[in-house]
């Protein structure tokens, strides 16, 4: 994971970079720095934690340096250290390097420069790029780094300056995502886009297997033998005022009130004629889902919609385990990679796998121009706009548009199907205006060290995603259980310590869902549940009761998610944690 970013032009660096590197914080948060060219020699700044200790760092020291580069860092390898803090610089500080993802064969390399002598200060397998690019460089950098790309393994971008050539910066492109920004007389180079949006909206998304040439006066891009790549300027439809917090406290806050313009915005996009669905699903033997976290939640919904509208049978799976399983995968299957960033690593490379067995291959994902995007046949956008909270919100219930249009495409009754559809985003401004309860009955539950989230049908992916929105800001341990499954286990877990939320809409499953609210009640446990408006019968089973909009069955995922949003929110924010930046996560995960 971690953030990169780079800028050249005739603004002094420091302050640009500085705020990429905010925007980029999302992708981690144990250290951050940067390189400056500063009159012809190169400054390295870096502090352990967020970006504002880095920043207090630097307050009075009167960096004016046309070229740098910055880095967040989400630890890989080495400790979260002052040493292991990027940019790495080889030994006679002259080249400096920021880097995002893995250099798997580090160690073989590190080896090599040991034995003719190099001393290495980090524990990372960065600083064995520094080191190589020094070693090759001959009074031209591009091609210095020309001579190194090809000897590293792994998933990675990066980017160099050096003080011998001060006004360049070379990037390169392999598994892990990066970014041109274009403008006027400067330019820049990061790991996503939001991080440049303020500057410029002038985008050039690299491919792997590229490495760009930075100046203040262009852009030229080669493949790693060097031959220049011809590549498209594309104008980013994103305005910053829609990453920004816009009154609320936290990002995820926000996030969460954007779902009904996310969800519609998505239905809108869907439906013009641009994003029409080239198959029918009914022409596959099968589906498979592919995704991680959340995304893989929003799968295990998908695959009840698809089933039950097209009948095609559909499988969900983790991205990380499909690639090393032995799942057979062919030309008769519809391989779908489901991805907020469209470059969680596993989903990417699963999906890639899956196309070279000769399966037809889909993606879902909310970055245009992401790699599961350009690397899939087909693209069915979720226009949830920049999500920068950790937690995944608003693309999740963006993500069940997606999937629920994809369902119902090609269905005999679509049209009626859609019309409820499009009712969705009333729905859910409606179930968020119980966020005041909510957050009052939050405050009970801030002592809990265990919750169990339960659901059957449609409602236990909204369980698991309930429970894993709690632990990832809260450090709250919760788990997700299908609801009829407890009894042949975490049942022994019930007492009246433990916090028991049960999803139950009015659905096909209710009275089954109701049975096991007593099983719980029985040994004490604290139920909280999620139910429709009116549902005076589960009200009176619960010691709290959080109401949704009653909707119809195959809709109810929009809603009972969001009383588990706010709830996980409050707890969180309640408890005065980073709920934005929860510990040891990033945003977009780009390591196996
Ligand atoms: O970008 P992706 O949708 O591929 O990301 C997948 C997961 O990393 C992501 O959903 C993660 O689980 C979130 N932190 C959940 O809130």
């Amino acid at each position: 994971m971690c953030g990169i970013i780079g800028y050249t032009g005739k603004e002094a660096a420091l302050p640009l970079i500085l705020g990429g590197l905010e925007r980029l914080e999302y992708r981690g948060y144990d250290s951050a720095g940067v390189a400056l060219i500063e009159n012809g020699s190169l400054v390295v700044e870096k502090r352990v934690g967020k970006i504002r200790e880095l920043v207090k760092n630097l307050w009075g020291k009167p960096y004016r340096g046309r070229t740098g580069i910055g880095h967040t860092r989400w630890a890989t390898h080495g400790e979260p250290s002052l040493e292991n803090a990027h940019p790495h610089t080889d030994e006679r500080g002259e080249f400096a390097v920021v880097h995002n993802g893995i250099v798997e064969n580090y160690l073989e390399l590190r080896r090599e420069l040991e034995d003719r002598g190099v001393s290495f200060r980090s524990d990372t397998d960065t600083e064995v790029i520094a080191h190589l690019i020094a070693g090759a460089y001959e009074g031209d950098l591009l091609s210095a780094v020309l001579a190194v790309v090809n000897r590293l393994r792994g998933a990675f971008a990066f980017a160099v300056v050096t003080s011998k050539e001060p006004g360049r910066i070379v990037g390169v492109k392999q598994g892990s995502p990066l970014v041109v920004g274009v403008g006027e007389g400067e330019n820049f180079l990061a790991s996503d886009i939001p991080a440049i949006l303020p500057y410029t909206r002038r985008v050039i998304t690299l491919s792997d297997g590229e490495v760009v040439d930075v100046t203040p006066e262009g852009v030229n891009i080669y493949d790693f033998n060097g031959n220049p790549v011809t590549k498209e300027v594309v104008l980013v439809p994103w305005d910053i005022i829609s990453a920004e917090k816009a009154g609320f406290k936290h990002f995820m806050l926000k996030e969460i009130y954007e779902q009904p313009k996310a969800i519609g915005d998505t239905i809108r996009g869907l439906v013009s004629a641009g994003e029409a669905l080239p198959f029918d699903l009914r022409e596959f033997r099968r589906i498979l889902l592919i995704a991680c976290g959340t995304s893989y939640h929003a799968g295990l919904v998908g695959k009840f919609w698809i089933e039950k509208f097209t009948g095609v049978p559909t499988e969900v799976l983790y991205a990380s385990e499909f690639r090393y399983a032995d799942t057979p995968v062919n030309e008769d299957d519809l391989v779908v990679g489901i991805s907020q960033s469209g470059e969680t690593i596993d989903t990417k490379f699963a999906v890639n796998f899956a196309r070279e067995k000769g399966a037809r291959t889909l993606a879902v994902v909310n970055v245009v121009g992401s790699s599961i995007d350009r690397e899939s046949d087909y693209t069915l956008y979720t226009h949830a706009g920049p999500e920068i909270g950790v937690a995944a919100t608003k693309t999740f219930t963006a993500q069940l548009a997606a999937l629920y249009y994809l369902s119902i495409s090609g269905h005999p009754q679509s049209e009626t199907l859609l019309s409820e559809l499009m009712k969705v985003p009333a729905l859910v401004e409606e179930a968020l205006e119980r966020a005041e309860e909510i957050e009052r009955v939050s405050q009970d539950y801030l002592r809990c060290r265990n919750f169990l989230y339960l659901g059957r049908y449609l409602s236990y992916p909204i369980a698991l995603e309930g429970a894993l929105k709690l632990k990832e800001i809260s450090y709250i341990h919760a788990e997700g259980y299908p609801a009829g499954e407890m009894k042949h286990g975490p049942i022994a877990l019930i007492d009246e310590s433990m916090p028991v939320v049960v999803v139950a809409p009015q659905d096909r499953v209710y009275e089954k869902t109701l049975s096991n609210v007593e099983e719980v009640r029985t040994r004490k446990g604290r139920v909280i549940g999620v139910g429709f408006e009116g549902d005076d019968r589960l009200a009176k089973m619960c010691r709290e009761f959080l109401e949704i909009p009653p909707a119809p069955e195959d809709l109810t995922p929009f809603l009972t998610v969001v009383p588990l949003q706010l709830l996980a929110y409050y707890i969180a924010s309640k408890l005065g944690l980073d709920v934005d930046q929860p510990r040891n996560l990033a945003k977009t995960v780009t390591v196996e």
